[in-house]
């Protein structure tokens, strides 16, 4: 079996996960090359499988990936597909989620053209992109920096991103965010990700913001809100999904379902590389 893995051409260098993953495929008997998705000389259609791992410059073009995604798509197997992944580049999927009475985050937007005043009266907030990756145009404000964050709302609606609101939830800051991961719907490993959200800092320029990852066992409470949400998504057969969970007084509260290029952290749960690959190539 050939398989691709898609990075892109501004991740290469960055993503831990290539690696181990490459060698566990290739360990399995499949064939593997590592290529970027804005690479325009590649042909996809030599590959059995086009995994995508770490496309993480699409949130500066969007549309252009979509396409990328769907042309590919008829040429190869897609992993996940592309209609997944149109619909999860957009956190506007977590109000689907939340109809479907997931515990999601609660979650505010403001559409390009509406007006910045449904501001929500949090006493501490999270203004972010509807379109976002790795803490990049996320940040966290006080009540009393409201006109602050009206700004940053009007910046992206400029850029006509819709804008979300969320209250900040600050629990993260003692127990961390848990992240879920699953291979076909079959859980494989979590982690512990640090708070990443200061008070004092602007946004993050780079490509992601620094992580503090630390292995982590999931607790039941977790795992139940993860498979309710994994149940809900309007897709069937995930090759792999990751479940972002926030600490609440009310419970493990989803923060984001990352099913388009999510870090799985492999470096962290020794065999789970190996399961992906299993996974994969058992398909
Ligand atoms: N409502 C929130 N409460 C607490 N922390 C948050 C909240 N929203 C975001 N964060 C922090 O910001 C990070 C990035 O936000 P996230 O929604 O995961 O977007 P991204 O798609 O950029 O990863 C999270 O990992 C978390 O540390
Ligand atoms: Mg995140």
């Amino acid at each position: 079996m050939k398989i691709a893995l898609v990075t892109a051409i501004a991740a290469f260098a960055l993503d831990d996960d290539l690696a181990p993953l490459a060698d566990a495929l290739r360990k399995a008997g499949a064939s593997v090359e590592i290529l970027a998705w804005d690479d325009f000389s590649v042909s996809w259609k030599r590959f059995d499988a086009v995994v995508l791992r770490s496309t993480w410059d699409y949130t500066e073009r969007l549309p252009e990936f979509i396409a990328w995604c769907e042309r590919t798509a008829t040429q190869t197997r897609m992993l996940n597909p592309a209609d997944v992944v149109k619909w999860n580049t957009d956190k506007h999927y977590l109000a689907d989620l939340a109809d479907k009475k997931c515990p999601v985050v609660e979650s505010v937007f403001i559409e390009p053209g509406q007006t910045p005043s449904s501001f929500p009266d949090y006493a501490e907030f999270v203004v972010k992109p509807a379109v976002g990756a790795g803490s990049r145009d996320t940040q966290r404000y006080l009540a009393k920096d409201r006109m602050a964050a009206v700004e940053h709302v009007k910046r992206l609606l400029d850029q006509h991103r819709a804008a979300l609101i969320q209250p900040y939830l600050a629990e993260v800051d003692t127990k961390g965010e848990t992240a879920l991961i699953f291979f076909k719907g079959i859980f494989s490993h979590a982690i512990r990700k640090g708070p990443l959200l200061q008070l004092d800092e602007g946004p993050t320029n780079h490509l992601f913001a620094p992580e503090a990852i630390t292995a982590r066992e999931p607790g039941g409470d977790e795992l139940e809100v993860a498979h309710k949400v994994l149940a809900a998504v309007p897709f069937k057969s995930l090759a792999y999904a990751r479940v972002d969970l926030l600490p609440s007084s009310t419970g493990p509260m989803l923060l984001e379902l990352e099913l388009t290029e999510p870090s799985l952290f492999f470096d962290h749960a020794p065999g789970s590389a190996e399961r992906f690959a299993a996974s994969l190539l058992g398909s």
